[in-house]
């Protein structure tokens, strides 16, 4: 589905990717791994058109990514939750699901309002509730549903478990791994290996911006490297 080959990517004069190179498979949940730092970010970014490559390219369902604006790489299917999660705090939660289908027609966004729902029951207890004054776990939750009301086939999540409690991580991820089931391709970027380990089904290791290591979730999380690095022995 998704073919990342041997991309660099810059910020002016620092090379922040050097030849990165991974693909994910149709219904996969594939993580990648790294540090603060690595490249995971950028990564992320440039596979949804906000950086370019300056060499190398990325494909998606064989078709190459490079010259197609962002909102474009949403309509083919992509959807990106960021960073920090950036829901938009002065408008309410349904409001903010709204945007995110905002590359859709109106008359097509019910079931996938009905699917938020569900999968988010809390969202919809607080649908007029201003996204601000949300918890940071319900800002996440916000944040993937936004994305959902995109339909995607790839969802990318950047370190969807940051700054929340272990309880809530946890719920994320059951979340997360139930998204995937239902047919989504997934990749996710996170800090935390072990969660992120125990749900996916391959992993890519980035350290420097560069992937050092790969393989099943089940083997990395078995690997002496992986371990000492990202599991704390
Ligand atoms: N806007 C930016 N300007 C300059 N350098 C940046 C910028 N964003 C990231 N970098 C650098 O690029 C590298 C990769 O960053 P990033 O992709 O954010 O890493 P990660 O998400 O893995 O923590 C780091 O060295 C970082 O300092
Ligand atoms: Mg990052």
């Amino acid at each position: 589905m998704l073919r990342v080959n041997e991309i660099h990517v810059y910020y002016d004069a620092i090379h922040a990717l050097k030849g990165v190179t991974f693909s994910v498979e149709p219904g996969e949940l594939v993580t990648l791994l790294g540090g603060n730092g690595a490249g995971k970010t950028t990564t992320l970014k440039t596979i949804s058109g906000l950086l370019r490559p300056r060499r190398g390219n990325i494909e998606l369902e064989g078709c190459a990514l490079d010259a197609i604006d962002a909102h474009e790489i949403v309509r083919r299917g992509v959807a990106h939750v960021p960073e920090g999660r950036k829901v938009f705090p002065r408008f309410t939660v349904l409001e903010n699901l709204q945007v995110g289908g905002y590359s859709r027609s109106i008359k097509s966004l019910a079931p996938d309002l009905d699917f938020v729902y569900r999968m988010f029951p809390r969202l919809h207890e607080r649908q007029k509730q201003y996204a601000g004054t949300l918890s940071g776990g319900e800002q996440q939750m916000l944040a993937i549903g936004r994305a959902l009301m995109a339909k995607p086939k790839l969802l990318l999540l950047d370190e969807p478990s940051m700054g929340l409690a272990p309880k809530i991580v946890e719920q994320i991820l059951e979340n997360i791994r139930a998204i995937n089931q239902s047919g989504v391709t997934v990749l996710l970027v996170e800090q935390n290996a072990a969660m992120a380990l125990a749900i996916s089904h391959r992993g890519y290791v980035l350290e420097t911006g560069q992937v050092i290591l790969s393989g099943a979730s089940s083997d990395l999380a078995g690997n002496d490297l992986v371990r000492q690095a990202y599991l704390g022995g």
